[in-house]
Parts: structure tokens; sequence; C-alpha cells
């Protein structure tokens, strides 16, 4: 079973990828990291360990960064994507959790646990990139030691599908791109699951109305947390359903041959009307690309570019 630290800002699309990872058989979740993002990251917290009761989890939740690396202007959450809670106002209707937060903030959990299994661990983030960030500066060795880190964020322009919060940059980016940056720029593997494709995977209202009644309460719990969510994209973008962002980051772990991968550095502008923007050098830009290039600096990561529509909302079903 594939050992990983899910680090999460919950938040409705958290809580819907949240319920796969809980359940399927090839995943070990060892912990849960929170961070600021859909809500402060208190109550992304006091959501984690809500949810943990929901699925049923015994693991060590880790609060992190209240706030990004660079505080640039007023952090405003987003209230009108995942409601005041960050899970469309149903929060109160979660059990009381069964346990408390873990002692140690979230990026030195990373580091100890990554420590104890060197080579095994995936880190699965779905927020702003803060913790990841706090990890690689508290301890740089880390980056020969995680297995993988597998990212919801970014908009490359493929399929059409550019920023979420401006016209280029996506959420879990903007809220952090300096964060971003140092994790995309650090030597580990990175694979970026961006709007690219879970843009292109939409669960919609008979998607999401099959899942009530499923495992507990938790497919209905989803189903009402996904309505404020639903009529935000539809008043936005007049689909019927939702997008599926986190949870296409857990079906690329669980099953990376339903994407398509491009290879390549990737930056992510700090500076400007940009600012957030994420960009891969995906092919050779002779001599201007040349050694001293910011480019040529950074390693190669991943970004997928298509998906299997299908087979992502089966491994849901
Ligand atoms: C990302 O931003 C957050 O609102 C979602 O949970 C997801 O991680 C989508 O841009
Ligand atoms: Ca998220």
């Amino acid at each position: 079973r594939l050992p990983v630290i899910f680090d999460t800002d919950p938040g409705i699309d958290d809580a819907m990828a949240l319920s796969l990872l809980a359940r399927h058989p090839d995943v070990d979740l060892l912990a849960l990291t929170t961070v600021f993002g859909n809500a402060s990251v208190q109550t992304t917290t006091t959501n984690a360990l809500a949810l943990c009761g929901l699925y049923g989890l015994d693991i060590p939740v880790a609060a992190g960064a209240a706030g990004p690396l660079s505080p640039l202007g007023s952090q405003d959450f987003p209230a009108h994507v995942h409601g005041d809670d960050g899970l469309g106002g149903m929060s109160s209707r979660l059990p009381a959790p069964r346990q408390g937060v873990d002692a140690r903030p979230a990026h030195e959990l990373i580091c100890e646990m990554v420590n104890a299994r060197p080579g095994e661990i995936s880190l699965v983030a779905v927020g702003p990139m803060t913790n990841l960030a706090l990890a690689l500066r508290h301890d740089p060795s880390i980056v020969s030691k995680v297995r993988q880190v597998v990212v919801m964020g970014g908009a490359f322009g493929t399929h059409g599908h550019a920023g979420n919060v401006t016209p280029v940059a996506e959420a879990n980016i903007i809220n952090d791109p300096e964060a971003a940056d140092r994790v995309f720029g650090a030597e580990w593997p990175v694979v970026l699951v961006g709007l690219d494709v879970t843009q292109e995977v939409v669960m919609d209202e008979a998607y999401l109305a099959g899942l009530r009644g499923r495992g507990q309460g938790v497919g209905d719990f989803l189903w009402q947390a996904t309505r404020h969510y639903q009529d935000f994209y539809h008043e936005r973008d007049g689909i019927g359903g939702i997008y599926s962002h986190d949870a296409s980051a857990v079906a690329y772990l669980i099953d990376p041959s339903l994407f398509t991968l491009r290879g390549g550095p990737v930056r992510v502008v700090t500076e400007g009307i940009a600012r957030g923007q994420t960009i891969q050098a995906w092919r050779q830009f002779g001599e201007h690309g040349g050694t001293a290039s910011p480019w040529s600096l950074c390693p190669n990561q991943q970004v997928c570019i298509d998906v299997d529509e299908q087979g992502v909302l089966d491994l849901f079903s």
C-alpha cells in the first residue's frame, strides 16, 4: 500500500478527495496536514478533524500555515465558493471530532514522517504549498527521501483552461506563489494536476446524487456539501455539477495511467499582474534557454495535460 500524507484545506472538493483516500485499498493514509486556503487554518483544521470522524480515520492531524510565506495585501477566504465554514454550511452536521490536533506543526510532522520512511512516502498537496515550502526550509534533505509530490494546482492553458482566481492564476498557487515556486523548483519529483485536467472532469448532478446513501452517511454528507459549490459553478461557468479539482489529484495518485503527462521545468510568476501564473518550459528554447536561464536551472517536473474523465469518475463510484 502507498503511504501518503495529505496536505489539505477542507474545502468541499478536499472532503471529496479525502473520502477516496480514506477508503481505497491501495492507500495507507498516514496523516493529514492542514493549511489556510478555502478558509482559515483554524477552520480547515476543525474540518479535517471532523472529517476523520466521518470517514473513520484514526490518524494524526497537524495544523499548518495560517498564511503565505510573503503576505501581500489582505487575506480573503472564498466563502462564496466553499461557504463560511469551508464545507458548504454542512460542517455542523459532522460528528464531534474524536481526537485533538497533533502537537507538531504540519511541516515538522512531514519532515519526521519522511525521515522515518525514506523513499516511501507520497505527499499529496491540495491547498496552498506553504507547508511543503516550510518543510523544505526546515529539512532540505527531504527532497531525496520523498517518493513523489502530487499537487492540485496551476493552470497551463491546455483545453482552454486558464486561471480561476485571475485570468492566469489558479487558487492554490495564487494563495502562495513564492511557496509554489520553491516546491516546483526543488529536486524532488512533482506532478501537477491543474485546472487543465481537473476542469475536464465534472461530477454532474446525477453522479453526485448517485453517491447518496453510500458509506454510513458519507455519500449523503458529500451530496449536501456540494449543493453550495454546485450553485457557484452553475452561476459562474454554467456547468451542472462540480469540477473535480482535489479529487483528480487523488485519482492521479491511485491510477496515474488515467493521465497524460508533459515534462519540463515549472516556474511561478511572483510579481505583477500575472502573479500566481504557472508556466512550464516544455520544449527547448535554443540560446534563450541557455545554462543560466531561470528555466534551465530548474528540475523537470510533470504537468497533467490530458485525463480519462470517465476513468476518474469510476474511481469514486
Ligand atoms: C483548488 O482551490 C481550492 O478552492 C480547491 O479546494 C482546490 O484545491 C482549485 O483551484
Ligand atoms: Ca483544496
